[in-house]
């Protein structure tokens, strides 16, 4: 009978350890044809998603738009539009459906939106925004090209 507690422990142990990896690393995701992860969202986090690229897409006009015309104001306005704080936006529950590299990939591209206002605001240097801004839209290509959105 001692042993028991042993095994209940274990049991507890192990499925902590199952819940761990599939709500933080693998999310809910199906291989696909074309060779990309599907992630499956609900029609409600699928519509999120979606409009958060469409504003991605928004503020990387304006960040361009901004290095043609040497304005640094709209430079900066794109960047924060598309920076960290959409992240306390997310719907609940989201990110349980998200596997880890989407969310490291997704995490990474806030962190840069931002980082181009930042240094903008301190150093006012277009060349270096642009540089900025090609190195962010590697970010883009790298998530596309593994990861796409099946609704439920
Ligand atoms: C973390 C992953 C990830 C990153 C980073 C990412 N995207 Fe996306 N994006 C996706 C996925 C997944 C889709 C859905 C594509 C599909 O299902 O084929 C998508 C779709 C889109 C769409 C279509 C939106 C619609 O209404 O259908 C646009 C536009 C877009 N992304 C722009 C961008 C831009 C611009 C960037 C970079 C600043 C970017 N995305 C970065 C994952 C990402």
């Amino acid at each position: 009978m001692k042993k028991l507690p042993t095994v209940l422990a274990v049991i507890f142990f192990l499925s902590t350890l199952f819940l761990i990896y599939f709500f933080i690393f693998r999310g809910s995701v199906i291989e696909t044809e074309d060779h990309r992860v599907a992630i499956q969202l609900s029609k409600n986090n699928t519509d999120f998603a979606l409009a958060e690229m469409r504003t991605f897409l928004e503020s990387i006009e304006q960040i361009n738009e901004g290095i043609l015309n040497k304005d640094a104001d709209l430079i900066f306005e794109g960047g924060r539009q598309s920076g960290a704080k959409i992240v306390e936006e997310t719907p609940k529950g989201m990110m349980g459906s998200l596997p880890i590299g989407f969310k490291k990939l997704g995490l990474s591209t806030h962190a840069k939106f931002d980082a181009i206002a930042d240094s903008i605001r301190a150093n006012n240097n277009f060349v270096q925004a642009h540089r900025e801004l090609n190195s962010l839209l590697n970010l883009c290509v790298t998530c596309h090209r593994t990861y796409k959105i099946v609704a439920e």
